[in-house]
């Protein structure tokens, strides 16, 4: 049976107290409906709906890279009106499953399992300790569910039911759609609710399948800025979890946050207070240290990553040692066994095997070949105030501290520059070259004094 998603995201979310529409809120650096689209597509259905409102040109834009249709809701008339917007677009047989864009941790699998129940109605439920503002699952003396009771509708003894309707739910189009043309909104709130077709069901004699989440963080929706934090912690801490059990030792999991998408290898070592962002993959043995941001970074196996560095677009080839307090920028590619020390800035800089670069240096546009030492405070002035040029320094090079490479230049293989040179011309091969002024003394000079 072919599956279309449904997925409601057109309330105001006024209790974020925002000027951005809830569903963008992020979770790990994702909005929200995101997270709930990515789940969706996993399980491959026919279409995707969004079905958005307030906000929703903004929600558009933003998401405009997902391959999913947008059926507006012009006004919020509740959760039964806002799928029969999306209902007219799905063929009769179809499997239809609603799906919430503020719920962003629901699972794949706990989806699949619900609509694979083939006839009936298929709702998901929980069972809270505190169920308050949620529907009541009702049900009859043989535990046959009879209908879905809205908070602000329900009697004591109602309120007292602990099992609660998710919202999500799975049934065919074609049932679907019947329902919900006799939806009406004679309830407490004036609204359509979708929650009404459970009582419709049951007078058409159609099976009601219950599953019920093991995990009710699974099934949370955020409301404030109190619940998305508290999912945001719930999913930190299963991404930590799952990179433990994979063969990573982290030396608190409630100190490391990843936000995006991680590769690991085995024995990897991750100390305190780490992000990990956008994409990025960790070989065998890699060591990253305390307070450290990567963002979308390739690392190959045995790297070591002291405290305090920045690392971003980058990709660091095996045993290369970083840092402390090293920022590696955009575009830079180091290979094997490549040193970059405290205080050194990389930026869309290619440096060969075994090459060091050990304090307080600012690398950028450069090509820097094999076994070369930068020595200490060296700078590429690759910016004349209009372009950026390029500096090429060669295998064995070595430049002594407090350099600067006035760029477009070159300095060729096995060259030696003498410290304190502003080298403004290329340099040959093999050659000690410097730019200094010959030292001088000035035989009893007399400071100036104070009167
Ligand atoms: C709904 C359910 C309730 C369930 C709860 C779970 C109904 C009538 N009630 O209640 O049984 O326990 O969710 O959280 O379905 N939305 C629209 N258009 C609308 C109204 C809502 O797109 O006109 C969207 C919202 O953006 C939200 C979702 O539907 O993502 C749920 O709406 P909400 O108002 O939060 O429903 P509840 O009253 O909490
Ligand atoms: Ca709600």
């Amino acid at each position: 049976m072919k599956l279309s998603i449904i997925i409601l995201a057109a309330g105001l979310g006024k209790r974020m107290n925002s000027d951005l529409p809830k569903v963008l809120h992020c979770l790990a650096d994702k909005p929200l409906l995101q997270h709930v689209i990515d789940t969706a597509l996993t399980l491959e259905p026919e279409t995707i709906q969004v079905v958005y409102g307030h906000g929703g040109e903004q929600v558009r834009n933003t998401l405009a890279d997902l391959s999913v249709q947008w059926v507006e809701q012009k006004q919020q008339l509740g959760t039964g009106h806002a799928v029969a917007q999306a209902i007219p677009n799905i063929a009769n047989d179809n499997m239809v499953l609603v799906l919430y864009g503020d719920v962003p941790l629901i699972n794949s699998t706990t989806l699949q399992t619900l609509y694979s129940q083939k006839n009936g109605l298929n709702i998901l439920t929980a069972k809270l300790d505190n169920p308050t503002g949620y529907g009541r699952i009702v049900r009859n003396d043989k535990n046959q569910v009879t209908s879905i009771v809205e908070e602000k509708d329900a009697n004591d003894k109602i309120k007292s039911i602990q099992e609660i309707n998710t919202g999500i739910l799975a049934t065919q189009a074609n049932n679907l759609r019947n329902w919900l043309t006799k939806l009406d909104n004679n309830n407490s709130q004036g609204e359509y609710y979708l929650t009404d077709i459970v009582a419709m069901a049951v007078v058409d004699e159609q099976p009601i399948h219950t599953n019920t989440v093991n995990d009710n963080q699974e099934i949370m929706g955020v409301n404030n800025r109190l619940q998305l934090v508290e999912l945001e912690r719930y999913y930190q801490l299963q991404q930590a979890n799952n990179l433990m059990l994979a063969g990573v030792t982290i030396r608190d999991p409630n100190r490391l946050d990843i936000r995006g998408k991680i590769q690991v290898g085995y024995d990897i070592n991750i100390d305190i207070n780490v992000i990990l962002a956008g994409k990025v993959s960790l070989g065998n043995r890699v060591r990253i240290g305390s307070n450290t941001i990567i963002r979308n970074a390739e690392i190959a196996d045995d790297v070591e990553i002291l405290s305090n560095c920045v690392i971003e677009d980058v990709v660091i080839g095996a045993g290369c040692k970083i840092g402390p307090f090293a920022r590696l920028r955009p575009e830079t590619k180091l290979a094997e066994q490549v040193h970059i020390g405290n205080f050194v800035e990389i930026k869309k800089s290619k440096i060969a095997n075994g090459s060091k670069i050990n304090h307080l240096s600012y690398i950028g546009d450069s090509e820097i070949g094999k076994n070369v030492n930068v020595g200490a405070g060296t700078i590429t002035c690759n910016y004349d105030g209009a372009k950026k040029h390029k500096t090429i320094i060669k295998d064995e090079v070595f430049i002594g501290s407090d350099t600067q490479l006035i760029a477009p230049i070159t300095v060729e293989t096995g060259a030696t520059i003498g410290a304190g040179s502003t080298i403004t011309k290329d340099v040959v091969a093999d050659s000690l070259t410097l730019s200094r002024t010959e030292q001088k003394s000035i035989i009893g000079w007399q400071r100036p004094k104070k009167k």
